[in-house]
C-alpha cells in the first residue's frame, strides 16, 4: 500500500480552530496562547474561520495587522497555520447593505441578518464579496511560511430558495433535461396535472407549495449540491491563481447524534473538488442508549466512508477535546476517552487531530464548548492535561502519515438513495433507517476487525473480494450493470431487500425487478411486505431460525439457489435468502431484515469462503477493536479498549509497542478505554 502523495507534513497535526480575533483587546492572552500551544504540544491552526469583519470592518477597508501578528507568531513558535476564507459568517454592513445575500427559506420567507452558515449561494454580490476578501488574504499570505493549506469556508450546508436560486435552478434543469416534454416524462408530470409548458412555473420544492414531484425534490437536491460546489469554486479562484501549490480543503459534517453522513449535500461529488478530505468529528460518547462500543463502531463506518471518498489519508479538523454545547445534554468525556478516541480517528486513518477549539470564547453562544484552554487560563486541568498527552502520542507515530488501511471488504452507500428512499410515499415510513442498516452490516466486520472501506456508486468495485448493498432503492441501469460486471469478474455481491426499485429520476423500473439485476441473483422480486414494529417473522437459515423485521421480500426463484426460508405468513416456505453464481463470481439476495446474529453467521461463512481475515493478528473480547495501516514496509496495528473494564488480550506473532518500545508477543492487559498501537515489518 503506497502512501498518499498528497500528504500535507511529515508529522501528524494536533491544534484546531483559534480565533484570535475573539480577543485581541487581551494581548497578554494571547502572549499567553503561544506559551501554552508548544506545551500543549500542538503544531497547526486553523485561524480566520469567522474573522471578517475584523477583516474588513468596513466595505472596502482591510485591517490584516493582526492576522499578520498571528501568523508570524505562530509560525516562530514552530506552528503552522491552516488559513480560512471567511464566508461562513459575514460583517453586518454586508446584508445590510446588500439583502439580496440574505437566505429565502423554503418557506419563502427572507431572513434576518444574524447567526453564520447561512448566505445564499448563488448571489453574484456575495460571490464578488467573498472574491475580494479571499484575494486580499491570499496576495497577503500567499509566500508567508506559516501557510499549510487552505480552509475554505466552513461546514457548507443548507439552501437557499430566492428569485436568483430559482433561475439558477431552472437554468440547471433546462441543461440536464433539454427540453419540457423530457422533464414531464421523468418527472411524471401528468399525475395530479403536475406538468409544467412554461420554464418559469417551475420552483423548487416548498413544505407550502410543491412537494409531491419526487424527481423533483430529488432534482433539487443535486442542484444544492451542485451550486454549493459552484460556490466553493469560485472562492477558490483566486486560492488557485495565486497559490497553485497550497492544498485547498473544506471541513464536512456528519449528522449530530448518529454519525450518519451528513445529508443534505452528496459529498460523493463534493470529494471531487477537495485537495485533502477532511471533516469535524463529535461522537455522542457516554450516551444513554448504547454502549462505548456502539458508538465506537459508528465512528468507525462514518470515518471509513470519509476516508473512502477519496482513497487517501484524510484529516479530522474539528473534535472535541472535552464536551460539546449542542447536544441536550453535553456530557464530558471520561478521563482517558480523549486520548482513546484520538486514536480511533488514527487508527482509520486520519493524519491529524484537530479541536474546536483552541480557547473557549468568553462570550455568546459558544462559551460552553470544550477547549484546549478552558476559561480557567491554566494548564494544570484534566482537559489541557489529556491534550497534552494525545501530543505526545502523536509525536511518536510519524511514520503512519499518509499510510491507508487495506479492505477486501466494500459497504456501498449512496447519498441520492438516501434522499430518494426517504422520500418514497410508502413501506415503513418511520422505519427506513437506510444509513442505520449499513452501520449494523458493517459492524459485523468491525466486530472481527475486517478492514472495510465504505464506498459510493462511481468508485472501482474490482478490487474488493466482497461488496455489500444493503438497500439500494434509487440505482441506475449504468450502476447495475457495474454490479454485473463486478460479479461476473469474479467479485461476491450481496444486496438486500428494498434494492432496484426506481431509476435515477425515481421513475420505477416496468415489467418486474430489472432485467438485469434477475439475471445475476437469479431470482425475481415480486413484493415487498412492510411489519409494523411487533410483527416478526423467521427465517431458517443454516439449522438455526433468525428473527425478521420490518421487511421482506417475497421472491420468485428462478435458477438461484434457496439459503434461507420464511417461517411464517402467506410466503412461509419460500426463500427469503438466496445465492447465485454468475459468470465467475457470486451474487447473494438477502430479502428481509435480519438481526445481527443472523448477519454474523451469514458473513462468517462467506468470509471463510472468500478467506478474508484480520490484518492482525489478535485475539480478544467483543469492544476490543483492531485496525490496521499499512505502509510498503510496515503494519501499524491499533488496538483500543471500548469497553468498560481492562481486558486482555492475545497477540498471536511478535510486534513492537511502538509507545513502550518493547517486543511483544502472548498476553497483553489493556486498561479500561486503554489501548495499544504495534507495528510490525511487512513483506
Ligand atoms: C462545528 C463548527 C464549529 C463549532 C463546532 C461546535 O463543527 O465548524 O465552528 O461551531 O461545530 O461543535
Ligand atoms: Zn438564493
Amino acid at each position: 500500500m503506497k502512501k498518499n502523495s498528497n500528504i500535507l507534513a511529515n508529522y501528524l497535526l494536533h491544534g484546531g480552530d483559534y480565533n484570535p480575533e475573539q480577543w485581541l483587546d487581551y494581548p497578554e492572552i494571547l502572549q499567553k496562547d503561544l506559551v501554552l500551544m508548544k506545551q500543549a504540544r500542538t503544531n497547526t491552526f486553523s485561524v480566520g474561520i469567522f474573522a471578517w469583519a475584523q477583516l474588513e470592518p468596513e466595505e472596502g477597508v482591510f485591517d490584516f495587522s493582526w492576522m499578520d501578528k498571528i501568523m508570524n507568531d505562530i509560525y516562530q513558535n514552530g506552528g503552522r497555520v491552516i488559513l480560512a476564507t471567511p464566508s461562513g459568517a459575514r460583517p453586518a454592513w454586508l446584508s445590510k447593505k446588500y439583502p439580496e445575500v440574505l437566505r429565502v427559506s423554503n418557506e419563502r420567507v427572507q431572513q434576518l441578518h444574524g447567526g453564520r452558515h447561512n448566505h445564499c449561494f448563488t448571489s453574484l454580490i456575495y460571490r464578488q464579496k467573498v472574491q475580494i476578501i479571499n484575494r486580499k488574504l491570499t496576495l497577503r499570505y500567499k509566500d508567508h511560511p506559516a501557510l499549510l493549506m487552505w480552509h475554505v469556508s466552513n461546514e457548507y450546508g443548507g439552501e437557499c430558495h430566492c428569485d436568483q436560486c430559482q433561475d439558477a435552478f431552472r437554468r440547471w434543469l433546462k441543461k440536464k433535461y433539454q427540453t419540457l416534454t423530457t422533464l414531464n416524462h421523468e418527472w411524471w408530470g401528468p399525475f395530479w396535472s403536475h406538468q409544467f409548458t412554461e420554464w418559469s412555473q417551475i420552483q423548487s420544492p416548498s413544505v407550502i407549495g410543491e412537494n409531491s414531484i419526487h424527481g423533483l425534490n430529488l432534482d433539487w437536491k443535486r442542484f444544492v449540491t451542485s451550486q454549493t460546489i459552484d460556490f466553493y469554486q469560485q472562492e477558490l479562484i483566486p486560492l488557485r491563481e495565486l497559490t497553485p501549490h497550497i492544498p485547498v480543503t473544506t471541513n464536512f459534517m456528519s449528522s449530530t447524534v448518529d454519525l450518519l453522513p451528513f445529508k443534505s449535500l452528496d459529498y460523493s461529488q463534493f470529494a471531487k473538488h477537495v485537495d485533502i478530505l477532511s471533516w469535524d468529528c463529535y461522537p455522542t460518547w457516554h450516551n444513554d442508549w448504547e454502549s462505548l462500543a456502539d458508538t465506537a463502531m459508528k465512528v468507525g463506518f462514518i470515518n471509513d466512508l470519509y476516508r473512502s471518498l477519496k482513497g487517501q489519508s484524510f484529516l479530522i479538523l474539528e473534535c472535541t477535546p472535552s464536551v460539546v454545547n449542542v447536544r441536550p445534554i453535553n456530557r464530558a468525556k471520561r478521563p482517558g476517552v480523549h486520548l482513546l478516541s484520538s486514536v480511533q480517528f488514527l487508527a482509520h486513518g486520519s493524519d491529524s487531530i484537530m479541536y474546536f477549539q483552541w480557547r473557549k470564547s468568553r462570550g455568546s453562544f459558544e462559551k460552553f464548548h470544550g477547549a484546549v484552554i478552558d476559561h480557567d487560563g491554566s494548564s494544570n486541568n484534566r482537559v489541557f492535561q489529556e491534550v497534552t498527552q494525545v501530543g505526545q502520542v502523536l509525536e511518536q507515530l510519524s511514520d503512519i502519515v499518509g499510510t491507508m488501511p487495506n479492505s477486501d471488504v466494500a459497504i456501498l452507500y449512496d447519498w441520492e438513495n438516501n434522499w430518494a428512499i426517504n422520500d418514497a410515499q410508502g413501506f415503513g415510513k418511520e422505519t427506513k433507517f437506510y444509513p442505520q442498516t449499513l452501520q449494523q452490516h458493517y459492524q459485523v466486520f468491525w466486530n472481527q476487525d475486517i478492514s472495510v472501506d465504505v464506498i459510493t456508486k462511481e468508485q472501482n468495485f474490482s478490487k474488493y473480494k466482497l461488496l455489500v448493498v444493503p438497500m439500494l432503492y434509487l440505482v441506475s441501469e449504468q450502476t447495475i450493470d457495474r454490479l454485473r460486471a463486478y460479479v461476473e469478474q469474479g467479485g461476491v455481491l450481496v444486496m438486500t431487500y428494498l434494492s432496484g426499485i426506481v431509476n435515477e429520476n425515481d421513475l420505477t423500473y416496468l415489467n418486474g425487478w430489472p432485467q438485469l439485476l434477475q439475471k445475476v441473483f437469479g431470482i425475481n422480486v415480486l413484493e415487498i411486505d412492510s411489519y409494523y414494529p411487533s410483527d416478526r417473522n423467521e427465517v431458517r437459515y443454516g439449522d438455526q431460525n433468525y428473527e425478521v423485521k420490518d421487511y421482506a421480500s417475497v421472491i420468485n426463484v428462478k435458477e438461484a439457489n434457496v439459503e434461507g426460508v420464511y417461517q411464517a405468513d402467506f410466503y412461509a416456505k419460500t426463500a427469503a435468502i438466496t445465492s447465485h453464481s454468475y459468470g465467475k463470481g457470486k451474487a447473494y439476495y438477502v430479502g428481509a431484515r435480519l438481526n445481527e446474529q443472523f448477519h454474523e453467521v451469514f458473513y462468517q461463512k462467506i468470509m471463510a469462503d472468500l478467506q478474508i481475515s484480520s490484518n492482525a493478528a489478535i485475539k480478544h473480547e467483543k469492544g476490543v477493536s483492531v485496525q490496521v495501516r499499512l505502509s510498503d514496509t510496515h503494519s501499524y496495528w491499533f488496538v483500543m479498549n471500548f469497553t468498560e473494564k481492562p481486558q486482555v488480550i492475545r497477540v498471536n506473532c511478535e510486534v513492537k509497542d511502538i509507545l513502550s518500545g518493547e517486543w511483544i508477543k502472548g498476553e497483553v492487559r489493556l486498561e479500561r478505554y486503554g489501548f495499544k498501537i504495534f507495528v510490525k515489518k511487512v513483506g
